[in-house]
């Protein structure tokens, strides 16, 4: 038997958070686009689900080139989702119905529409100069002006742009006109923290913080290892994931956060080595609560890029899990736990094969095989529905998201005749594309899914099966939904807060693909979650996976009323398509 460790108990890590993209969540005024009066008058609907915080995607005034992670004015609302009064009524909103609120911290860039690059830009002797990353050229043999190095941007082609007027380059790891800020310089970093304190004086309860990782560069700014010879530009995430002094940023992050007793949560990409994760998130660092990490959404990538196929096994995700399991436990860390967000695909069209049928059981068991793990559940809006990837039937034109056009524009650049390269591309993207998460959630069976007024045009087409069920209204009233589901795996995580917060996690038949079934014990209290993978009947022996007696039903991915505890008490179980259950069984 394992033994409780002894954990700090947080709000923070009792705590589920849902994740707001304004831009597609409601509109309001009829302009086609979400705001946040729109996001006020869904917040009983939020709450109800049984959130504890908000956290609401970039909002600030941006030229929307990365959908608002290109910030023009830190301290201005984007005039298209309203104004800083408006954020500080969604606050109030929120912290009248007991629940917290994070913003989004967008700072390894900024806009190059920010009048810190704009003055940077303007001459090479301008106080702002330093506040972002210029280098020379390089010149090759035969005298071609190069790049200082041969990063490649996330968002394809050279990390590095040449700006004609003082003659250097400018770092942007993301899109051209996202320049990466130079945090080596002091300014920026009190920039920053004069940020975080705005908001926080504003009522804010703590940041996602974006890409936080990437904000200590190595200062030799070597090029990246050549992995991909089909191409100039590699990644240097080597030398800028996780940089020399990244820790010591954090903690100035830190000490601030700490002040306000605030929830944090960064976004880390690349990093694998748990040691380096620890150091951001064990419980006495004080640098960060949690950080997302990458494994289990890069799963089904191609072997040098996202929009090639890629293939994964069950297994394969049942050890990412249970390595962060064991290590933040293990250690006084903590783990934020998703399956979605802004950036990655629709998780029941990514994890699982559920076809029309079983669409709404495979949701659930999704729901239940991450919301009982350790650590701080996120649920992205829609996620709570069921919401589905784009149609495999629409064209490029219905595509928005720059990582995906970006990808192919240079595809019809470099192969224009490649048809078949073209066709695989397109269907990664149906796949993979940014866009699957960010068609407008779906809230009623009326026109536009009520998303915006029946006769708008909204920014982004709404998933047409918002006529088949997938919407918010429906679910509310069906007690069989979706979105109830979900709020009896928050609410299960809440009633058994030691068992399923502060317990520990043992994974159950490791070899198994079609099963994905987990312990979580605390003391000599102790937890079954079992979800069958599959679309098939399964049978499934208890004993031999250690199973020494059931005591109690607590949740059940079917209509858990006519789930009689009989049924666990033979000495095979059948398990049905998709089905997960939750059960009290002896220690
Ligand atoms: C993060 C955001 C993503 C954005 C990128 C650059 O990965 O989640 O949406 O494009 O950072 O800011
Ligand atoms: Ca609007």
């Amino acid at each position: 038997m394992t033994k409780s460790a002894p954990q700090h108990r947080a709000w923070w890590k009792e705590s589920s958070v849902y994740q707001i993209w304004p831009a597609s969540f409601k509109d309001s005024n009829d302009d086609g686009i979400g705001d946040i009066p729109g996001i006020i008058s869904k917040l009983d609907y939020i709450k109800n689900l049984g959130i504890d915080i908000v956290w609401l995607c970039p909002s600030y005034k941006s030229p929307q080139v990365d959908m608002g992670y290109d910030i023009a004015d830190y301290y201005t609302i984007a005039e298209e989702y309203g104004t800083v009064a408006d954020v500080e009524k969604l606050i109030q909103g929120c912290h009248d119905r007991g629940m917290k609120f994070l913003m989004d911290l967008v700072v390894n860039h900024t806009s190059d529409q920010h009048e810190w690059f704009q003055q940077s830009r303007s001459s090479r002797d301008n106080e702002f100069r330093n506040w972002y990353i210029w280098k020379p050229a390089r010149y090759d043999e035969e005298g071609n002006r190069r790049p200082p190095n041969n990063w490649v941007s996330h968002f394809q082609g050279s990390a590095w742009e040449w700006d004609e007027l003082t003659q250097e380059y400018y770092l942007h790891l993301y899109a051209t006109e996202q320049p990466d800020l130079n945090w080596e310089h002091a300014p920026v970093r009190k920039a920053v923290h004069e940020i975080m304190r705005f908001w926080l004086d504003k009522g804010a309860n703590g940041f996602r913080m974006d890409v936080i990782n990437f904000i200590s560069k190595d200062q030799r700014f070597p090029d990246g290892p050549i992995k991909d010879a089909r191409t100039p530009w590699q990644w240097g995430d080597k030398y800028y994931a996780n940089g020399p002094r990244l820790h010591e940023y954090l903690r100035g992050l830190g000490e601030i956060l700490a002040e306000y007793d605030t929830f944090s949560v960064g976004e880390m990409p690349f990093v694998k080595d748990t040691e380096e994760v620890l150091r951001a998130v064990r419980y006495d660092r004080k640098e960060i609560n949690m950080i997302f990490n990458f494994e289990h959404v890069d799963i089904d990538h191609g072997v040098y890029d996202k929009f090639e196929p890629g293939s994964w096994k069950l297994t394969d995700l049942k050890a990412f899990f249970e390595n962060w399991q064991k290590v933040m436990y293990e250690n006084d860390g903590w783990n934020a736990l998703y399956w979605e967000n802004h950036d990655q695909p629709r998780s029941v069209d990514r994890y699982t094969r559920a076809g029309e049928e079983d669409r709404v059981v495979a949701s659930k068991m999704l729901a239940t095989v991450l919301g009982l793990k350790a650590g701080s559940p996120f649920v992205y809006q829609g996620q709570e529905i069921g919401m589905g990837n784009v149609p495999r039937g629409w064209g490029m034109e219905e595509y928005k998201d720059i990582d995906c056009l970006n990808h192919w524009k240079r595809l019809l650049e470099h192969r224009p005749n490649d048809r078949e390269a073209q066709k695989i591309a397109r269907e990664e993207y149906q796949k993979k594309s940014r866009d699957n998460g960010r068609t407008p959630v779906q809230w009623s069976a009326a026109p536009n899914g009520g998303f915006t007024g029946p006769n708008v045009k909204p920014w982004m087409s709404v998933n047409p099966d918002y006529a088949r069920g997938v919407n918010a209204e429906a679910q509310v009233n069906d007690p069989n939904s979706t979105y109830h589901y979900w709020a009896a795996v928050l609410a299960l995580r809440k009633r058994y807060l030691d068992i399923f917060v502060y317990g520990s996690y043992e994974l159950v038949d490791r070899d198994s693909q079609a099963i994905f079934a987990y312990t979580r014990q605390y003391e000599d209290q102790k937890a079954l979650v079992l979800a069958n993978w599959t679309g098939g009947t399964l049978e499934w022996d208890p004993s031999s996976n250690g199973v020494k007696g059931v005591k109690d039903v607590l949740l059940n991915t079917y209509d858990s009323t006519r789930d009689v505890q009989d049924r666990f008490a033979s000495a095979q179980w059948s398990l049905r398509p998709y089905e997960a259950v939750v059960l009290l069984i002896e220690a």
